[in-house]
C-alpha cells in the first residue's frame, strides 16, 4: 500500500515556494522597470515589450536557501536588429537608462543585468528585434496580466501564453547576445512555458510541484552533488523524466527519480552526457555539464530513488515521513508519535508545530 501523505507535501511545498516578501519585491520591481523603460525616452521608441520568463513564470521556482536572493528573470524585447548591434553594442544601449535608476545596483553578466533588489535578484535579458508580425504577439504580451501571476498558490492552473491556441509557426524563436562567446543565441521561453503547462496538464497539476521537491532536493544535497546540474538544465532533465499521468507529487517524485536513473544508466558509466534539445530550439540545455559530474549526479539519483521508493510504499506516516525528510531535509513535515495504531483514514493527524502539519489536514 502507498502512502502518499497529500498533506504533508502541501505543507512541504507551501515552505518551500518563494516567499510572499520576495512576490511583492518581485512585483513592485518588475511593474517599476517596465514604467520606467516605456519612459525612458532614449530607449522607448526602440521598446517592444518586457514579460516575465524563467523559473518564476513557469512555477518552478523554489526560495533560496541561506538568504541569498530570489532570481526574476525579465525579457526585454527590442527593435535593435542583430545585423545593426553587436551583443556588447546591444548591452551597451541599456547602461545609461541602469546607470540613471539602478546605480550602483545593476552589474553587466554573460547574457544578462543582474539587478539587485531587497529579497530578490532581477535577471534582465535583451533581445533582438522580431520581425513585424511577431513584434506584435509580442507586444500583446507585455499588456497582459499574466505577467502578475506569481507562484502563489500550487493549486492555481498554469497561466494561459499567448502562445496557447497561436500555431507554433506564429512565433519564431528570440535572438538574445552572449557577450562572452560574442554572438547572437536562439531562445524560446514562451514555448518553454507553453511545454511546461502543457506537461502540467497531463501530470494533473503535480508536474510543476515535482520539478520544485527535486530542486529543494538539490539544494538540501548541494555539499555531496556537483555544481551541475542545477536550474534549468535540472528542469528540462526533470521534464524528460518525469512520466505523463502520475497522480500525486509524490509519486512523480519516485518515478522521475527511477527513470532517471534508468534513462541514463549507460551515459553515467561513460561520464558522458546526453544531448537533450531545448523547447522550441534545437540548441543542447545540458552542453555546459562535465561528464564526471554528470555521473556523480546520477549516482546520487540512484540512491535517492531507492529512499523515495521505500518512502512511497512505506505502511505508515511514521515510516514515511523520515525517509521524506532524508530527501528534502526539515522543511518536510514530521510524523508524530504514535505509530500505525494512530493512523486515521490511511494518515495519521499531527498536533502542529514547527516542521509538522496541524491536525485535521488529512484528506
Ligand atoms: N541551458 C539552458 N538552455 C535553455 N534555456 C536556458 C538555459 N539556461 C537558462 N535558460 C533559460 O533562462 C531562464 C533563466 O535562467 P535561470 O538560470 O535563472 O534558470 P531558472 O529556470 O529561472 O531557475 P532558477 O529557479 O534557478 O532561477 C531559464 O528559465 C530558461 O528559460
Ligand atoms: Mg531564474
Amino acid at each position: 500500500m502507498t502512502l502518499p501523505l497529500p498533506s504533508y507535501f502541501t505543507d512541504f511545498l507551501n515552505d518551500i515556494r518563494p516567499t510572499p516578501a520576495q512576490r511583492a519585491d518581485m512585483i513592485d520591481g518588475h511593474t517599476r522597470l517596465r514604467e520606467r523603460l516605456e519612459s525612458d525616452t532614449q530607449l522607448k521608441t526602440g521598446f517592444v515589450s518586457m514579460f516575465l520568463q524563467g523559473s518564476y513564470r513557469r512555477h518552478t521556482a523554489v526560495r533560496p536557501k541561506d538568504g541569498k536572493r530570489a532570481d526574476v528573470d525579465l525579457i526585454v524585447v527590442t527593435r535593435m536588429k542583430e545585423s545593426e548591434f553587436t551583443p556588447t553594442e546591444a548591452m551597451a544601449c541599456f547602461k545609461p537608462f541602469l546607470e540613471k535608476h539602478y546605480k550602483g545596483k545593476y552589474r553587466q553578466q554573460g547574457r544578462s543585468f543582474g539587478i539587485e533588489m531587497s529579497t530578490v535578484e532581477m535577471d534582465l535579458v535583451i533581445t533582438a528585434a522580431p520581425s513585424e508580425s511577431e513584434a506584435g504577439v509580442y507586444s500583446s504580451l507585455s499588456e497582459s496580466e499574466d505577467d502578475l501571476h506569481l507562484d502563489e498558490d500550487e493549486t492555481q492552473p498554469l497561466v494561459k501564453t499567448a502562445l496557447d491556441g497561436l500555431p507554433q509557426w506564429k512565433t519564431e524563436p528570440l535572438r538574445i547576445p552572449d557577450r562572452d562567446l560574442g554572438r547572437w543565441q536562439d531562445t524560446h521561453p514562451l514555448v518553454q512555458l507553453s511545454w511546461t503547462n502543457q506537461k502540467n496538464a497531463r501530470c494533473s497539476g503535480h508536474y510543476v510541484n515535482v520539478v520544485k521537491a527535486l530542486k529543494w532536493w538539490r539544494l538540501v544535497h548541494a555539499s555531496e552533488l556537483p555544481d551541475r546540474p542545477k536550474s534549468y538544465p535540472l528542469e528540462h532533465l526533470i521534464g524528460d523524466c518525469c512520466p505523463d499521468g502520475i497522480s500525486s507529487v509524490a509519486e512523480g517524485v519516485v518515478r522521475t527519480l527511477e527513470q532517471f536513473s534508468q534513462r541514463y544508466a549507460f551515459y553515467a558509466a561513460c561520464n558522458q552526457v546526453p544531448y537533450s534539445p531545448d523547447r522550441g530550439v534545437d540548441q543542447n540545455v545540458l552542453a555546459r555539464i562535465d561528464g564526471k559530474d554528470f555521473a556523480k549526479f546520477h549516482a546520487q539519483v540512484v540512491a535517492a530513488s531507492k529512499t523515495a521508493r521505500n518512502a512511497f510504499e512505506a505502511p505508515d506516516a511514521q515510516t514515511a515521513a523520515p525517509l521524506w525528510r532524508e530527501l528534502f531535509g526539515d522543511k518536510f513535515p514530521q510524523a508524530p508519535d504514535g505509530g500505525p495504531s494512530s493512523k486515521k483514514d490511511g494518515f495519521t493527524p499531527h498536533q502542529g508545530g514547527p516542521g509538522v502539519v496541524g491536525p485535521g489536514r488529512f484528506a
